[in-house]
């Protein structure tokens, strides 16, 4: 069983011999490895049940290590990581050599952010290889955004999880590539495509699809309970289930008719950020309650509201 705290050092040990240590991050906690040791990648790979063809992320903690990882930066990019880093914003760049094949599923660019936490920019900084962290979950279930969800699915496969309490984000980060120099956004996420926007200019976003050899991992079924998970517009009186115990995800406001405990409310007071950081964690309590089916309904399709959208989405895609 792993050992949960806040021991930094307990963590370096652990990777620095190639060992998986899952990691506190402001969008959802991460499963790291040395990025630069096969055998440590593959086991990321294997304890996630993860398909080698999604490819991971690399984190480090400040711009300088950057070199280590990707082989150039453009302009656009250089700029984006002034604005947002530390923080929820992945970036696609071409590859550094020294990274292995296998961290970017054979790919010539490389996923790089530096997330912000402080555990965890400690930890990083006192590593001299980055570490690879895709979210700390089983392939295609819900990303887990406390240490104890970690504990629950990846606790006996894993030596440590080093606990950074909730994460204040709680979606993952959002990913902008550059291809033929044009940004795109690859998968909507904790950083609004607004606030890119505000410093690159407009951005085209790739819909996710089943079958996109172009974007690896960003397939429509993920995010997923385990529960039948039905996602409408909105949920209202006309649209309650009438036989089957069900759960419901609501954005802002209590249904009278349902019962208080099998309904979990986003944001009473219609936050986007509060939704964001409670999605998942909620949709985890919704899936161990005593119900047959989880009902979800959208959120206001703006700012976070369309990442959160669309995680809700692919959990219905399932
Ligand atoms: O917030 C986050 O990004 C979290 C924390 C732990 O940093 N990480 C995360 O990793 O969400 P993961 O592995 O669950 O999702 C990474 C996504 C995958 O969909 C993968 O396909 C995509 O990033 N990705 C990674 N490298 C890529 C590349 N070179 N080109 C296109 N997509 C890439
Ligand atoms: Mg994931």
């Amino acid at each position: 069983m792993a050992i949960t705290g806040i021991d930094t050092e307990l963590a370096k040990s652990y990777l620095e011999r190639g060992q998986l240590v899952a990691i506190p991050t402001e969008t959802v906690y991460g499963l790291a490895g040395n990025a630069l040791d096969q055998q440590a990648v593959l086991s990321i790979f294997e304890v996630k049940n993860r398909p080698s063809f999604d490819p991971l992320i690399v984190h480090i903690d400040s711009f300088e290590k950057l070199e280590g990882v990707v082989a150039d930066m453009q302009e656009q990019a250089r700029l984006l990581a002034e604005a947002f880093w530390p923080g929820p914003l992945t970036l696609l760049l071409p590859k550094n050599p020294d990274i292995p094949d296998l961290v970017t599923s054979g790919l010539d660019t490389v996923a790089v952010r530096v997330p912000n936490h402080p555990l965890t920019l400690a930890l990083l900084g006192s590593l001299d290889f980055p570490l690879a962290a895709p979210s700390a979950n089983p392939f295609g279930y819900i990303s887990p955004t406390q240490a104890k969800h970690v504990e629950t699915q990846l606790g006996d496969k894993i030596p440590y999880i080093l606990d950074g309490g909730e994460a204040g984000v709680g979606i993952e980060s959002t990913i902008i590539g550059f291809p033929e120099g044009m940004p795109l956004v690859y998968r909507l996420g904790g950083l609004a495509i607004e606030e890119i926007e505000k410093v690159i200019g407009p951005v085209q976003y790739l819909p996710h699809s089943t079958s996109n050899p172009q974007a690896p991992g960003m397939l429509k079924s993920h995010y997923a309970p385990r529960k039948p998970f039905q996602l409408q517009e909105k949920v209202d009186q006309a649209t309650l289930s009438s036989d089957a115990p069900t759960g419901y995800l609501l954005f802002d406001k209590y249904l009278d008719e349902v019962p208080i405990e099998y309904q979990r409310v986003l944001s009473p007071e219609g936050n986007l950020l509060q939704a964001a950081h409670n999605l998942f964690s909620y949709l985890r309590e919704l899936d161990a309650m005593d119900v047959q089916e989880i009902r979800a309904e959208m959120v206001p399709d703006t700012g976070l509201g369309r990442a959160i959208n669309d995680r809700l989405r692919r959990a219905a895609a399932h």
